[in-house]
């Protein structure tokens, strides 16, 4: 049985997911009509990811028959003034995602709850790879980001990732 306090962090991380999911829409959407394809394309793979994120805290709660309910997600609430402000964006609320997952590792551990707790090892794993690379892109930015070519480069860099969906099964 899953703690009822573990359960509703649980719940409350899938929609978190699918505004992760919906906030990084918004910025593949930004840089869309920038006629920054490649940016687009990498925000459009992290929203993937993100749903992906969404159903795996969905059907590990099912399998442990914990009653998902799903709420309203929120309108993205960012101001993106700029090429820069989606990936500062982006790596601010990766951060705060990691705080949430860590949140939720803390109530299993009081509980000892080793199930809960194996489960979200992988989403430690990566949020510490998405923090990475969200702060990799902003140095990045920084760096080429003022160049036309440079930004030229990144964008087709950006362009040639691929989705592939997470490794983790339940
Ligand atoms: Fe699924 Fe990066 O949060």
């Amino acid at each position: 049985m899953i703690n009822e306090k573990v359960a509703e962090l649980l719940n409350n991380q899938v929609n978190k997911e699918f505004y992760s999911a919906y906030l990084y829409l918004e910025f593949s959407n930004y840089y869309n009509e920038q006629g920054l394809d490649g940016f687009a394309n990498w925000y459009k793979i992290q929203a993937q990811e993100e749903r992906d994120h969404a159903l795996l805290f969905m059907e590990y709660m099912q399998n442990n028959d914990v009653k998902v309910t799903l709420e309203a997600i929120d309108k993205p609430d960012v101001e993106l003034k700029d090429n820069m402000a989606p990936l500062k964006a982006g790596l601010e609320h990766e951060r705060f995602v990691t705080a949430l997952i860590n949140n939720i590792y803390e109530a299993a551990y009081v509980e000892k709850d080793f199930r809960t707790m194996q489960f979200l090892d992988w989403f430690v794993k990566e949020q510490g790879e998405e923090e990475t690379n969200a702060s990799d892109l902003v140095k990045k930015m920084e760096l080429y980001g003022s160049d036309p070519k440079g930004l030229y480069l990144l964008d087709s860099e950006l362009g040639g990732g691929t989705y592939s969906a997470p490794s983790l099964t339940l």
